[in-house]
């Protein structure tokens, strides 16, 4: 065995398969209702990768309105006391989002400032409106506010991975969202 392969589990679970998979429906079902209630029958679903995907793909079973998909990647660093950060767009969506109804999937929002980026963006593009999906809320580390519209969990400071989250790319595929709280774990990885 690799002496840098990662531990299997790297920590205690925060959120299990079964919890996320109730919660995601729930949110499912809350963004059927605002766009039924609205009349609006076809959506843009727009998601950031990498960390999206899993929630993203498991969301939108879940929906019942017709949707296009499109992906958007960008790049980021931020400094040491995450007050600045730099976006670039490293892959732009594939197709048009003029007049349309936009629903931007996340997994979690942090300082929010890569979904502010990414808003000031996608609004000059004159979509008909944006709303906003996380999965996870770190609300209490946001320095750019935001109107989130549809939001699972509320989680507090710990590093998480699992369901689409990684350390360093590790354990992304990992069914349940986890603490990665052992720092050993971190240690024969780095
Ligand atoms: C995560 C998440 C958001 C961003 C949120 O992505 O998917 O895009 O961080 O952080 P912020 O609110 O502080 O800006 P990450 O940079 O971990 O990349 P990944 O999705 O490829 O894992």
């Amino acid at each position: 065995m690799s002496p840098r392969r990662p531990p299997e589990v790297p920590g205690p679970v925060l959120l299990d398969e079964a919890e996320i998979a109730r919660r995601v429906g729930e949110l499912g079902e809350d963004i059927n209702e605002y766009y039924h209630g609205e009349r609006i029958d076809e959506i843009t679903v727009v998601s950031v990768l990498k960390g999206g995907f899993i929630f993203l793909a498991d969301l939108i079973r879940h929906l019942r309105v017709d949707l296009r998909l499109d992906f958007m990647a960008i790049s980021s660093y931020h400094d040491a006391d995450d007050r600045t950060r730099g976006v670039r767009i490293v892959k732009d969506l594939s197709e048009s989002i003029y007049r349309r109804h936009v629903l931007l999937v996340e997994d979690i929002i942090d300082t929010g400032l890569t979904l502010s980026f990414i808003l000031r963006n996608l609004r000059d593009r004159e979509p008909a409106d944006i709303r906003l999906c996380t999965l996870l809320d770190r609300a209490a580390r946001r320095i750019a506010p935001l109107e989130l519209h549809h939001r699972g969990f509320e989680v507090g400071d710990e590093y998480l991975v699992g369901y689409g989250l990684d350390y360093r790319q590790f354990w992304r595929n990992l069914p349940s969202i986890h603490v990665l709280e052992d720092e050993r774990a971190v240690e024969a990885i780095s």
